[in-house]
């Protein structure tokens, strides 16, 4: 049978590492209270040069070397983000430009936190229609130049970076199987961003002239809990598959407390969850496909095993994606 399948991972971090013991000189917090309640260690900031198509292209690039793909064979280049360089031309528009993947179409999917899981099942649509496409399918942020530096609820929380998988239609019994979207526009308030795109390589506090991401965590966590263990209960019962069946689990880096909860309510042992939040903490659409490169080039992944990928965000989004390695 003809599938979606990944033929290649990538991602690509900023060098600055801003530790919790750094944001201690920052604002009112300490490395106790952010280990203690997110899991969080490290994060990257993204710096000039460090841009989010330019951290998108990087990861891509390395995508595109492990799928042993050339550039100008994609067909089609997707980016999840919220965090574009600017509000036009889309962050995938730069990205095609920065590879010279002259053939390619190419649009951004914005779905905060899950723009990754839409990207990949858009792709997996249209290589369904065709299975000769090529598409790059890319998680990239730069959430630093949104944050206030100054507002302790959020800014100890995320980070920078990107993650990149190239995919086409593979005969056989591997592949993408399924996936599950769901939105709810209702609860908009409780996360979310306005204004436009920005930079801010020096961390500077919010001057409100730019606004901040906005976040009621409390609420968010409980909301993700929930909403990403339907999302996947849905998607293992189309495909009649056990959560002990399953080799991996790649959910959305938040938070390991929600993590946690969630593997608690797969009755899924942690060794088989992925979690890499203490490294990077949130790089909203970026957290599952750094995971999945890092898993990827680990050989935590072998042909034939069981991934599911899950994740949850503003909007709010949030999905479910299993896939046969
Ligand atoms: C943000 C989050 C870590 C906060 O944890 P929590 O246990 O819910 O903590 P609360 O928000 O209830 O705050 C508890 C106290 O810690 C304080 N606090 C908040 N941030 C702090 C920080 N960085 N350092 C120290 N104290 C902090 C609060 O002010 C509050 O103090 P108060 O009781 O005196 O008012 C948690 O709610 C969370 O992870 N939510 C989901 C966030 C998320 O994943 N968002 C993205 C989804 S895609």
């Amino acid at each position: 049978m003809m599938r979606t399948a990944i033929i290649g991972t990538g991602s690509q971090l900023p060098e600055r590492v801003l530790s919790n013991t750094d944001l201690e000189g920052m604002v009112e917090t300490s490395d106790e209270w952010i280990t203690t309640r997110t899991g969080i260690k490290t994060r990257r900031i993204a710096g000039p040069g460090e841009e989010t198509s330019l951290l998108a292209a990087g990861a891509a690039r390395r995508a595109l070397a492990m799928a042993g793909v050339a550039p100008e064979e994609l067909d089609l280049i997707l980016v999840g983000t919220i965090t574009p360089d600017m509000t036009m031309p889309s962050c995938a528009c730069l990205v095609q430009k920065e590879l010279k993947a002259r053939r390619a179409f190419a649009m951004d999917l914005n779905a905060a936190c899950s723009g990754f899981l839409y990207a990949l099942d858009v792709a997996d649509k249209y290589v369904r229609c065709n299975p000769a496409m090529k598409v790059l399918v890319i998680g990239a942020e730069t959430l630093s130049s949104r944050v206030d530096w100054q507002d302790r609820n959020t800014c100890v929380l995320f980070g920078d970076g990107a993650g990149a998988c190239v995919v086409t239609g593979r005969e056989g019994d591997g592949g993408y199987l399924a996936g599950r979207l769901f939105a709810d526009g209702n609860l908009w308030q409780l996360l979310h961003l306005e204004g436009a795109p920005g930079h801010n390589p020096g961390l500077r506090p919010n001057d409100h002239e730019q606004p901040s991401i906005m976040m009621y965590g409390r609420e968010v966590f409980r909301h993700a809990v929930r909403a990403m263990a339907d999302a996947v209960g849905k998607v293992l019962a189309d495909q009649g598959v056990a959560p002990a069946e399953l080799s991996l689990v790649i959910p959305h880096q938040a938070n390991i407390r929600i993590i946690r909860s969630l593997a608690d309510h797969l009755a899924l042992p942690m060794e088989n969850v992925y979690v890499n939040v203490d490294k990077y903490g949130n790089t909203s659409a970026a957290t599952i496909p750094i995971a999945l490169d890092e898993a990827h080039r680990n050989g935590r992944l072998r042909r034939g095993d069981l991934l599911l990928l899950c994740s949850f965000g503003g909007g709010f989004t949030w999905g479910a994606s299993l896939i046969r390695w």
